[in-house]
């Protein structure tokens, strides 16, 4: 059970969050998002949330698993004022916004290329971020975050790749507390996505990388290659070191990128 209640006496924003969707069970908190939008019946700022997730979307098509009473799986709703040219940024934006929210429980969280966030080397939340195109703009953002919370174990297939932040700290998490946290931070990084210097987003992104300068592996022209990663560039494209020269990739382009 969660309280959208406890949420909302925590949040400190002007408008995410400030309306909650609540559902205790949903198959995927973004496909809801896209249903009320085409209902018309949701606004900009608003959450949907749902205390289990039962066939959640991941990155590249992936399913996303949660737990029941333990998982942090909400989706929030975003009419873009900025603009397009921005969109790799405000991926980088959101998790800036969990690594923060996680290290202030005094847990070490990182960002691994392009947004998936860590605890030392196991993956502990992952965002999806989906568009809803209308006459050719991009008239609603869906961003999507899913977050291991109170998990004690994992399935034998995940146990060796995820984490919880119950699992490092030791200790069971509020979850409300923590949605309201990420939110607060968002407001102000996705403000910032407005100014045409994005410095402070990608200074505090590559601070937050646990790969640079590491050797990666990515997708590139259907194969595999294999380079060195050396960090972002104003757009918050991926700048990689490969075959002595350097090449740059966005989110669309590569399929993810793996610490070798
Ligand atoms: C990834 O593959 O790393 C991204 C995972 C994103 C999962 C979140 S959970 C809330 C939202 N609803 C979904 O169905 N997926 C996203």
């Amino acid at each position: 059970m969660l309280f959208p209640q406890l949420i909302k006496v925590n949040l400190k924003t002007k408008s995410f969050g400030k309306v909650i969707e609540y559902f205790q069970k949903l198959n995927s908190t973004n496909k809801e998002a896209f249903d009320l939008i085409n209902k018309n019946k949701v606004s900009s700022g608003s959450i949907i949330l749902t205390d289990f997730q039962y066939d959640g979307k991941g990155r590249n098509n992936k399913k996303w698993f949660s737990s029941s009473g333990k998982s942090i799986t909400f989706s929030l709703v975003i009419e873009p004022s900025f603009h397009p040219k921005k969109l790799s940024l405000l991926s980088l934006a959101v998790g800036i916004s969990i690594a923060n929210t996680i290290k202030k429980l005094n847990l070490n969280a990182s960002l691994k290329w392009p947004n998936d966030i860590f605890i030392k080397d196991k993956k502990c939340g992952g965002i999806l971020i989906e568009s809803k195109i209308l006459q050719n703009k991009i008239k609603y953002l869906i961003i999507g975050i899913g977050i291991n919370v109170n998990e004690n174990e994992f399935d034998s297939s995940l146990q060796n790749i995820s984490t919880s932040l119950f699992i490092e700290k030791k200790s069971p998490i509020q979850r409300e507390l923590i949605i309201a946290w990420i939110l607060n931070e968002l407001e102000l990084l996705i403000k910032l996505l407005n100014q045409e210097n994005s410095g402070d987003i990608i200074n505090s992104w590559t601070n937050l990388c646990n790969h640079i300068n590491k050797k990666v592996s990515f997708l590139h022209n259907k194969k595999t290659k294999e380079g060195i990663f050396k960090g972002i560039n104003n757009n918050g494209e991926a700048i990689i070191q490969f075959d002595n020269n350097e090449i740059v990739l966005n989110q669309t382009q590569i399929f993810d990128v793996f610490k070798s």
